[in-house]
């Protein structure tokens, strides 16, 4: 794995010309695009067929958060689509986590398509202590991300989403070596913060054990989203000559290819 393969470009833009437009400028510089709630609900499956077909990975990021079987039907057609990665709600349960695993694989073996990488979303970084009480959740945060990252790896998924000052606790917590931390809310020390609070470097997120990292506006909003992002896996490449794992920490398990279950 290169360091670039370890950058994931947020592609938070109102249309699809607009992302278009962003990928060619960025093809095969970045390791995957990421397409949210925004954009998918602009612009449709039809925009990560075209990314997909552009040779590029995407990670479609719609944190499914359903009943078992609406989000194994989901995650099959997410696999249909040809994404390499998406997510869903840790908080779905355990039943509905295995549930997906199961579907891909079936559907994975039935169809001879490649399995996408499924990543849980533990407790969104936006909530504070205050909202999780409000929402009935008395524990403390850090447990219960850890809690549901371990449930997360039990029910199979292959890692999680989570704040890059939650990698090293979860890196911990969770005892398998495959299990894959994506981050976001990072920024270069050159780049504005826009409204995320608690951010860490592209350098830091790596050496807390980041596998990946995601970075939207300090790239996509950049008069030179080339150049942005080319420093960005400079600092990548350098954290990792620094880092007591010189290639990433698993970076032969993360390489989105074919996998055996
Ligand atoms: O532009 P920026 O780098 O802030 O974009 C970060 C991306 O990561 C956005 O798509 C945002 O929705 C997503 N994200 C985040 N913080 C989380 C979870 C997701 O910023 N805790």
């Amino acid at each position: 794995m290169m360091p670039r393969d370890r950058l994931i470009i947020a592609l938070d833009v109102e249309t699809r010309a607009r992302a278009l437009d962003l990928v060619d400028q960025l093809k095969g510089r970045v390791g995957l695009f990421k397409i949210g709630s925004q954009l998918f609900t602009a612009e449709g499956p039809d925009l990560v067929r075209a990314i997909v077909a552009r040779g590029e990975k995407v990670f479609l990021d719609l944190k499914f958060h359903d009943i078992p079987s609406t989000v194994a039907r989901a995650g099959v057609e997410a696999m249909r689509l040809g994404v390499a990665l998406f997510n869903v709600h840790a908080l779905g349960g355990a039943t509905m986590m295995r549930a997906v695993v199961e579907a891909i694989k079936e559907a994975a073996e039935r169809e001879r398509l490649t399995p996408p990488r499924i990543l849980a979303v533990t407790i969104l970084t936006s909530l504070m202590p205050p909202d999780l009480k409000q929402i009935f959740i008395a524990e403390r945060i850090d447990r219960v991300v850890t809690g549901l990252a371990q449930l997360a790896a039990e029910s199979g998924l292959d890692g999680v989403v989570s704040s890059p000052q939650e990698a090293l606790l979860i890196r911990h917590a969770v005892n398998r070596p495959d299990f894959i931390i994506l981050t976001p809310g990072i920024r270069p020390l050159w780049a504005q913060k826009h409204d995320q609070k608690r951010v860490l470097t592209p350098a830091e997120a790596i050496r807390e054990g980041a596998d990946y990292i995601v970075v939207g506006r300090p790239v996509t909003a950049s008069d030179d989203p080339v150049e942005a992002a080319r420093r960005i896996v400079s600092e990548i490449e350098a954290a990792e000559r620094e880092s007591p794992y010189p290639q990433g920490p698993y970076a032969k398990y993360s390489s989105f290819g074919p996998r055996d279950y």
